[in-house]
């Protein structure tokens, strides 16, 4: 019991999925001395394998991945398989040996998978992962319980309700990781929808955004900014333009130079926009309104609003400075075409210890590999989607 919920803490605190189930499986197994285990998801009409172990394999040649049961592979969802029978009734099955199941059973056991994995499974253990709502959201399977010997023996019945309880946390984490998942998701589409209305004048505006996001995200990465932070700073970085939804269409759209007067109001788009931000509880939005309000200061102090210098400017205005005017000379814009990358590369070289911080320059180019990746895959002018 103790151990359960160690485990349950453990679970309940895992952001990364792929760990989490691996670490579900592999703790089920220890419990019930499994010396294989898979763990399938319901999605839709098919059965996806997630994770698949087995010692036997493993020690046999180290592949540690099987052909068929290959994480991503699906099978139909229907209740001739165990698996299938399991995710659509919720009951377990516990067999003491696979190719002996009784024939008024509706499942049979396919032994396509041990054919081709060159195992043979014996005794079967297989609980669903049940929501505390009842919904099911994938199968535990455990294959071939060892005992001191190391022969197989069948599943202990004892077993079965702990194994339930273990998989109905994992049911719990994973259906966790899949909402914050979604908030996320649905939290980038919104921002980079409003940010689109704010700039809708500009072209291609959303693949700024997103791209100018990106960039900053490795920037920060490089320069050892811990994994909460580089998070904070892909979310918060989309927004430091939405202030020039205070500035008026024909200066946005203007094919030329603009005049003095003109540039001193579109220099306003930072204040606008750390003020829409202001007041906010929330780490990203705080951030955003600094990224907003300083990310047109420079280095040297000859930045705007503020004319801040060095470190008086927040990391992630530096960081954003750079993202941001490397997309606006390797893109085009209204006022002037997209330069090849080698020109910008010069031009950023020479800005170093002027408008940027030399140091976000050279992590900018340890990372070039990267950041052209990144300008490839959101080159195109894409709709939202
Ligand atoms: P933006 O187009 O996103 O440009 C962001 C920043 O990239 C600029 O900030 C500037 O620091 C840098 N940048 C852009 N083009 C060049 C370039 O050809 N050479 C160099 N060395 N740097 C460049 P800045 O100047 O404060 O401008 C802020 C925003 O004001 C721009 O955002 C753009 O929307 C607008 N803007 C600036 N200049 C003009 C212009 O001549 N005509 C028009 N229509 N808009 C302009
Ligand atoms: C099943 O029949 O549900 C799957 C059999 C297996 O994975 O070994
Ligand atoms: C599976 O079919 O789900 C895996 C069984 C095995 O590892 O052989
Ligand atoms: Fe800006």
């Amino acid at each position: 019991m103790a151990r359960l919920n160690q485990i349950g803490i453990a679970l309940s605190s895992e952001r990364d999925l792929d760990k989490l189930l691996s670490t579900i499986l592999s703790e089920a197994r220890k419990f019930t001395s499994a010396e294989a285990g898979t763990l399938y998801s319901v999605e839709g009409d098919k059965l996806r394998f997630l994770v698949t172990q087995n010692d036997a394999l493993d020690q046999l040649d180290g592949r540690g991945a099987y052909p068929i049961s290959t994480p991503g592979q699906s099978m139909p969802l229907s209740r001739e398989s165990m698996a299938g029978y399991v995710a659509l009734t919720g009951e377990v099955i516990n067999l003491p040996d696979v190719y002996a199941i009784p024939p008024d059973r509706p499942y049979r056991f396919n032994s396509e998978y041990d054919r081709l994995d060159g195992y043979h499974s014996q005794s079967m253990l297989m609980v669903p992962m049940t929501e505390p709502d009842g919904t099911i959201l994938g199968v535990l399977q455990l294959i071939n319980a060892l005992d001191g010997a190391g022969q197989v023996v069948p599943f202990e019945s004892r077993w079965e309700g702990l194994v339930m309880s273990l998989a109905s946390q994992a049911a719990v984490a994973i259906r966790n990781v899949r909402l914050t998942d979604e908030l996320k998701a649905a939290y980038l589409d919104t921002v980079l929808r409003l940010s689109v209305a704010a700039e809708y004048k500009d072209h291609d505006t959303a693949n700024h955004i997103r791209r100018m996001a990106q960039y900053s995200a490795v920037i920060a990465e490089e320069l050892g900014l811990d994994a909460q932070q580089v998070e904070t700073l892909r979310c918060a970085a989309p927004m430091h333009d939405v202030g020039k939804i205070g500035v008026p269409e024909t200066i946005l759209q203007k094919p030329g130079k603009l005049t003095e007067q003109e540039y001193d109001e579109m220099k306003r788009h930072t204040e606008m926009g750390a003020s829409i931000f202001e007041g906010s509880d929330a780490p990203v939005l705080r951030m955003s309104g600094t990224i907003a309000l300083t990310h047109h200061e420079k280095y040297d102090g000859t930045g705007y609003p503020r004319g801040l210098r060095g470190a008086e400017i927040p990391i992630e205005g530096q960081i954003a400075a750079l993202a941001d005017v490397f997309d606006a000379l390797s893109t085009a814009r209204c006022y002037k075409p997209a330069f090849p990358v080698e020109k910008c590369l010069e031009i950023l070289r020479e800005s170093a210890g002027s408008h940027f911080n030399p140091e976000v320059v050279e992590a900018f180019i340890r990372r070039l590999h990267d950041i052209l990746a990144i300008r490839e895959r959101y080159a195109s002018a894409q709709a939202l989607r």
